[in-house]
């Protein structure tokens, strides 16, 4: 079999490569927002056009959310099934007026290009699409089947995707995912994630009184639900130890292999340049863990969003009848949101003054991941970047979460290669997102030495 070389293609096909992400980049699909439905409809459609004519025959599946994108190709019996998931979805803009340039007209500057969704995930998912095109361009037989799984869901915790999932594995036997939808270390670090923490979002609805209420007539006598809410947030972790003081919150917790943390310590990381990165005048965190591993092996506890009261200018004398805030945990293996979530509740019921009344939603949750370092996929992984940048890569795990992940182990029974391509400073889900085009060139050049390394021939 003739073996498809992609780097004077590359070469070559550059503009025509660039030109599709930034058509891609150009809708913006913003799933958290019902007012986007028609630009993320339309951006499954391109994407289904787009995938059919590189011979991936692509459909809409319909989820009771937004769709995904299921694409094939011609399938043989001899050859592995690959399935490659990424998704078109991207997060909201704001604040706009942070942005150089608009988030949805895509720019080209310095080998880089700025736009929302550039790094998560649409360039990274793009390596993968053009990889699989230079082979359709060339006529080179694919050395293996793939299936694209590409959803519109998962900036919002990939609520309607398992049945998707679920259809897929009675319709493939999938012998691994590929994903890039994470980051590396920096610019040509190459790294192969085998972990993904979980997470477990919530809101908390406190209220007092059945109005907001006079602070001179009333104080003194009644209670006050953002000073609760503070109470109680305040209880939920230990700022001297920085352990989360939510009884019964570790006790599932997967220890992690000695082998482990040693290649853990052994990434490149420096504390300072970290803190200096942040302009922060310290770090802190869990106490007998190094940064990296407070970021990606053990579980966190934080406030998103606290609102009550009076925000305007000057003063208002006000007992506020309502406090509001989003918490959440970033969780490890082991634990799970709907367990957290039962401790979580109990923990605050236990310790809610009785004069106040409490409501808790769950916004979202995600499962953690984690992958064997002694896995076979991460020695076929390992090689396939090194062959797709050039350079020796290393074993990283990360704080973030890709919510499906744990899903296609449990559904499929498959692991997931996570290549992740996105930068630090990419500024995902912040103003001015980029993907930096070497990691789109390094990408599709890893996706098909990986097809090679995973298929057959
Ligand atoms: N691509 C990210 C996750 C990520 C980014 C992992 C960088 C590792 C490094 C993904 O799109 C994301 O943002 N996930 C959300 C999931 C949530 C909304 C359910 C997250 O982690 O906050
Ligand atoms: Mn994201």
């Amino acid at each position: 079999m003739n073996r498809l070389h992609p780097d004077s293609l590359i070469e070559q096909q550059k503009d025509e490569i660039l030109q599709g992400l930034i058509e891609f980049v150009r809708f913006p699909s913003i799933s958290t927002d019902p007012e986007h439905r028609p630009p993320l409809r339309a951006c499954a459609d391109w994407l289904r056009d787009r995938l059919t004519s590189i011979g991936i025959e692509a459909e809409l599946r319909e989820t009771g959310g937004h769709p995904a994108v299921v694409g094939r190709s011609e399938m043989h019996a001899d050859r592995p099934t690959l399935l490659i998931y990424g998704h078109y979805d991207v997060q909201p803009v704001d604040p706009l007026a942070l942005w150089n340039t608009d988030p949805f007209e895509p720019v080209l500057r310095d080998g880089r290009l700025f736009g929302r969704g550039a790094s998560d995930n649409k360039g990274q998912i793009w390596a993968h699409i053009q990889a699989a095109r230079l082979f359709h361009m060339t006529g080179t037989p694919l050395p293996a089947n793939l299936v694209f799984l590409i959803e519109g869901e998962e900036e919002i915790g990939s609520p309607h995707l398992t049945p998707v999932v679920e259809a897929l594995a009675k319709e493939y036997q999938f012998t691994s995912v590929i994903v890039s939808d994470t980051g590396m270390p920096g610019p040509g670090q190459p790294a192969l994630t085998n972990g993904l923490r979980g997470l477990a979002y919530f809101e908390v609805v406190l209220t007092g009184a059945n109005t907001d209420l006079h602070s001179g007539i009333f104080g003194g006598a009644v209670p006050n639900p953002a000073q609760a809410l503070t109470h109680m947030l305040a209880a939920c972790k230990d700022p001297q130890t920085g352990r989360i003081l939510i009884p019964g919150f570790y006790d599932d917790i997967e220890p992690v292999s000695e082998k482990e943390r040693v290649s853990i310590a052994g990434v490149p990381f420096s504390d300072k340049a970290f803190q200096e990165q942040l302009g922060l005048a310290a770090l802190e965190g869990e106490e007998g863990f190094s940064s990296l591993e407070r970021r990606w092996i053990r579980p966190t506890f934080d406030i998103n969003g606290l609102t009550s009261g009076f925000q305007g200018e000057g003063a208002k004398t006000v007992i506020p009848a309502e406090a509001r805030c989003k918490v959440s945990m970033r969780l490890v293996p082991g634990q799970d949101p709907d367990g957290v979530e039962i401790l979580f509740r109990s923990f605050l019921e236990s310790i809610r003054p009785p004069s106040i009344q409490m409501e808790i939603s769950v916004i979202h949750g995600a499962r953690p991941y984690h992958l064997d370092i002694d896995h076979p996929l991460v020695e076929a992984g390992l090689q396939a970047l090194k062959a797709g940048f050039g350079v020796e890569p290393v074993i990283i795990r990360e704080g973030g979460s890709v919510p499906i992940v744990q899903t296609f182990k449990q559904v499929l029974g498959t692991e997931t290669l996570l290549l992740g391509l996105g930068l630090p400073d990419d500024r995902c889900h912040a103003p001015n997102e980029k993907f930096e085009l070497d990691n789109l060139w390094a990408g599709i050049r890893t996706s098909v030495d990986l097809l090679y390394r995973l298929g057959q021939g």
